[in-house]
Parts: structure tokens; sequence; C-alpha cells
């Protein structure tokens, strides 16, 4: 027996060597700057689908039955109506997308609103009253950081687990029903968090006007609505107090960056934009030209405006570690690059990189900005110190200039770097008008298409042109230049 547990120790041990050392390869294989993706939750365990979706089957069946009594006969209602549920849910997801394209935090997200929201329910049902149950909390959570389909799934299927719990007695769902539509049709208009007080006082009002309509209709006596009016308004309230609670932790654990955050991460009151804008005013006033730039370019491709001026007004926090090594902070100062050799000055303008996401990490910024400030340069060559060196040095590798970050991933950080590299540009343009403008966006953007920077991002030649199109008309706002019409000579 000794023998046995003594080669399952080694055999244990040899596999977790093995492991720890492929793992180590894996790491020391990656590039220098290259952040995890996932989110917090997922970067520790990665759960497979099919375990989340039996998990979330058994969880909820040992749920419903505990709740209308244990038995063989409400064992197998309970079976048939999840199974159903389940066979219908998971149908309809996988003709939207196909599952195996399903993100694991999403379906983590979702099955814990549905666990411990009909948990919360079980509570109010014994407690208290099963209509202060405050159900449009969970829909709203699902719809800003999944989608409106996913909460109405989620509205639906808690309708019919309330239905079962109730004896099908389908008052309290109807109630529950009107709350959740009014917080949907409520958080369209939704731009800042304390906005979701008037949601609130919404949903305690529908609630409650649909209880006295149950009163016209006899449905419920006197005495009862009295009672669950004040059941209503509690609902509403604390549909408010979770989502205001919870919103920003789920936010976190599941790195969703819902327009909320936005909205709050472009805030000129933020201490980064403000540190930006005392410490390095040229690199302030460049990135609020690069998000006039990118926003209006992610507009017209279609694409999420407010996320592409997030990230352009984070993109060079990094700069803030050395500011006056880079131009737009220099105005008549000397020049510290005067008295470096070019290699060593391409270094201090690559580490802007890594001293903004280290900066943003200390901030607490999103992931998805963070992404952004490793790939607005991607593996782009410092031309500048490039070219003085090769005057120097005809011998020189290319390589060593180029900065060894990530190439865009997605449109926004692809029109990001566009818009970073056309805006240094044209500043410095001694003739400003439309016509030059046009010329430096389209030759900005021919030389990052042909150095390989798209080469992994979704962006399209449609894309493109749309891009080229929409900066060269925000640039010529910008200084005023007028668009120049070329007459096609007709002969
Ligand atoms: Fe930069
Ligand atoms: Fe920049």
């Amino acid at each position: 027996m000794n023998k046995l547990n003594d080669w399952i120790k080694s055999k244990l041990k040899n596999w977790l060597l093995f492991f720890v050392r492929r793992l180590d390869e894996k790491y020391q294989n990656t590039p220098s700057i290259r952040l995890s993706s996932g989110s917090s939750f997922n970067r520790k365990l990665k759960i497979p689908l099919p375990i989340i979706i039996a998990v979330t089957y058994l969880v909820l069946y040992f749920m419903l039955l505990m709740q209308i009594g244990i038995g063989l006969s409400n064992g197998i209602a309970v079976f048939i109506i999840l199974s159903i549920l389940f066979f219908f849910i998971l149908l309809y997801v996988n003709n939207q997308t196909k599952i195996s394209k399903i993100d694991n935090d999403i379906a983590v997200l979702v099955s814990f609103i549905f666990i411990i929201s009909l948990l919360i329910f079980q509570i109010f049902d014994k407690s208290l009253s099963p209509i202060a149950f405050p159900m449009s909390a969970f829909s709203i959570i699902l719809c800003i950081l999944v989608s409106l389909r996913i909460s109405f799934i989620y509205i639906f299927v808690m309708t019919i687990f309330i239905s079962v719990i109730n004896n099908f007695n389908n008052v309290v769902p109807m109630i529950h029903l009107v709350g959740c539509l009014t917080s949907i049709i409520g958080i369209r208009e939704i731009r800042n968090r304390s906005q979701f007080i008037n949601v609130g006082i919404k949903i305690a009002l529908s609630m409650a006007l649909f209880v006295i309509v149950l009163y016209l209709l006899k449905i419920y006596p006197l005495v009862e609505v009295k009672y669950n009016i004040w059941f209503s308004l509690l609902s509403g309230f604390l549909s408010v107090l979770i989502v205001l609670v919870a919103l920003p932790i789920l936010e976190t654990l599941f790195s969703r960056t819902t327009n909320i955050k936005l909205i709050e991460l472009v805030d000129f009151n933020n201490v980064l934009l403000k540190k930006l804008m005392v410490e390095a005013p040229g690199t302030y006033h460049h990135s609020l030209l690069t998000a006039s730039l990118a926003e209006q370019a992610a507009t017209a491709i279609s694409d999420n405006s407010l996320l592409a001026r997030a990230c352009a007004y984070y993109h060079d926090i990094g700069k803030l570690k050395n500011p006056e090594y880079f131009i737009e902070n220099q105005n008549t100062k000397k020049n510290p690059h005067d008295e470096l050799a070019p290699s060593l000055s391409g270094l201090i303008l690559i580490s802007h990189v890594k001293d903004g996401i280290a900066l943003a990490k200390k901030y607490n910024i999103d992931d998805v900005i963070i992404k952004a400030i490793n790939e607005h340069h991607g593996t782009s060559v410092i031309q500048y110190f490039y070219n003085k060196s090769l005057e120097q040095n005809k011998e020189l590798n290319e390589q060593d200039f180029r900065y060894p970050c990530q190439k865009p991933t997605t449109k926004v950080t692809a029109i990001l770097m566009i818009a970073d590299s056309v805006e240094a540009i044209s500043r410095i343009l001694p003739d400003k008008n439309a016509g030059k403008l046009k010329e430096v966006v389209e030759k900005v953007i021919n030389n990052k298409f042909t150095d390989g920077q798209f080469s992994e991002c979704p962006i399209t030649l449609a894309d493109l042109v749309k891009i080229a199109e929409s900066m060269t008309t925000t640039l010529c706002g910008i200084y005023h230049a007028r668009i120049e019409y070329k007459d096609v000579e007709k002969k």
C-alpha cells in the first residue's frame, strides 16, 4: 500500500513539474508587453461551458424542487419543465450565436444571476412577500452587462419559475413582469449611476399601479392592496439598491466595461486625466484631438464611439513618467534627446506604453483601456529616431526601433492607432489645407496597412475608406480648412 502511495506521489510530482515547466516556457515566449485576456474571474479559472450549463441545471432543479416539495411526481414535473426551458433557450442561443462561440464569462454571469435571484426570491417568499422580491434589479444587470435579449430570457424564465412556485397563480409573476419591462424601458436613457434612482421610482410606481388595477379587477381585496402597494414600492427601492451595489462589483469581476463605466472614464474630473492636464498639457491636448478623430471615425463605421473616445483619452498616460521627453510637451525648452543616442531615445519612447499600462493598473482603469494602450502603436517603427540613427550607422536593425507591443486586435484600437499618428503628423504640418490633410490621413492608413499593423484585427478596406473620409472631415473642422473638390476635366 505504501509503495503504491509513493508511486502515486512521485508520478504526481513529475506531472506537476512538467506542467510548471510548460507554463514557464509559454510565458517566456510571450512578447514583453502582452496582456492576458478575459475577466479576472476567468484568469483564475476557465470553466468549460457544458459544466456551467449542467451545474446551473442541477442547482435550479434542486432549488425548485425544495420550494414546491420533494416527491417523485414533483421531481418528474420539475425535470420536464426545466428540460423544456433549457432546450428552447439553448436552441435559441445557438441560432443567434453558435454555442461554441459563447463567452464563458457571460455563461457564468447569467448562471450566477439565475441562481442568486431564485435564492433571493425564496427568501422573500418565505419571510416577507413575493411581491417585494427585487426582480427588476437582475433584469437591469443582465441588460447592461450582457444584452437585452438575455434580459428578456431571464424575465421569461423567472416568470415561469415564480408561477410554478406559486401553484401556477400568475398574479405575482404578472406584477414582476410589469416592473421588469418598466426597468428595461427606463434604463435606455441611463447616462450615469444616479439616474438609476429615477428608474427605481418608475419600477415601484408601475408595480403599485398594477396592484391597484388588480384591486379594480377584484383580484385583490382592499386589505391586501395596501400591503402589496408597500411591497411594490419596496421592490423598486431594493432593485435600485442592488443595481448600485452589485453592478460595479460585477463589472470588475467579469471585466465588463459598460457604457456607464465609459462615461465615468471620460469625465474630466478623473484623477488621471487631471494629472495629464497639469503635468503633460501637450499630451493632454494631443489626446483630446485624437479622441475627436477616433470618436467620429468609430461612428462612421458604426462601432462604439464612446469606447474610442475613452481609449484615446488614456492612450498616452505613460508619458506622465517623463513628459519632457515627448515633443508635444517640450515647448521652447531644450530637447533632452539632443544629448542622447537615438537608440536610447527610442527606448524612452517605447517605454511610455509599458509605463501607461502600469499606471492604468495602479489607478484601476478597465482592461479595455489597458488593451488600447498596449495596442496603440502595435509594432510600428519609431521613424524619427530610426532615421536619425541610420545617419550614423547604416548597418542598423530596424527591429530595434519597433514598439514591442501587440498589434491592434479590434477596430477601435486600429482607429486609435490611425488617429494617433494622423493627429501627430497634421499638427506639425506647415500648410493645413484640406488637400494636405487628406493626403496625411491616406498616407498614414496606407503606411500602417502595408506595414501589416492591421493583420490581427477584423477591419475591412471599406472600413478604412470610411475612416479616412471621417478623419479628413474632422481635421478640416479642427483646422478650419475647407474641403476642396477637384473639378473633373471634361474633354
Ligand atoms: Fe503613444
Ligand atoms: Fe499618442
